[in-house]
């Protein structure tokens, strides 16, 4: 009778650990699905990149006091738009999506430097302060064309 009591004490006490584990389990992949996206990071349909805002209308917008967004489509083998005039001393904010495979987005002589994947938006800021034509470039091998793969920012 005894024993009997001691192993259902036992048994309460596994079940327990057991429902704190799961407990545990879920909370912390609850938490983590639930974590707030990352304000660098969001995803769209890769094949309707040119009908989904803002690829749809891509180019510079002003956004406020000498500030821009560039919205941009990296594809196999280049850039839209084929490029882009900007102020000296303006702040551009990127973003840039791929309606095909994955690209890389850098502008030389600067520290912009992104992967671009298809179904994923990619932002980055740069301030532009010394006038110039900066050349943006593909680092990720995209295909045939890869090495062509370019387009240019005139800052002025
Ligand atoms: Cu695009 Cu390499």
């Amino acid at each position: 009778m005894h024993v009997h009591r001691l192993e259902k004490i036992w048994l309460s006490i596994g079940i327990s650990m057991l429902a704190i584990f799961l407990v545990v389990i879920a909370a912390t992949a609850f938490g983590m699905g639930m974590s707030p996206p990352s304000e660098h990071h969001h995803t769209i349909d890769p094949t309707q990149v040119t009908t989904t805002a803002p690829f749809d209308d891509p180019g510079l917008k002003q956004t406020g006091d000498n500030r821009y967004e560039a919205v941009m489509i990296a594809y196999a083998f280049g850039y839209e738009p084929q490029t882009l005039e900007v102020p000296v001393g303006a702040t551009i904010d990127f973003t840039v999506t791929s309606s095909d495979v994955v690209h890389g987005f850098e502008i030389v002589g600067t520290n912009v430097n992104m992967m671009i994947e298809p179904g994923e938006v990619s932002h980055i800021s740069h301030k532009f302060d010394k006038p110039g034509v900066y050349l943006v470039l593909c680092n990720e091998y995209c295909g045939t064309g890869h090495e062509y793969m370019k387009t240019t920012i005139v800052v002025k």
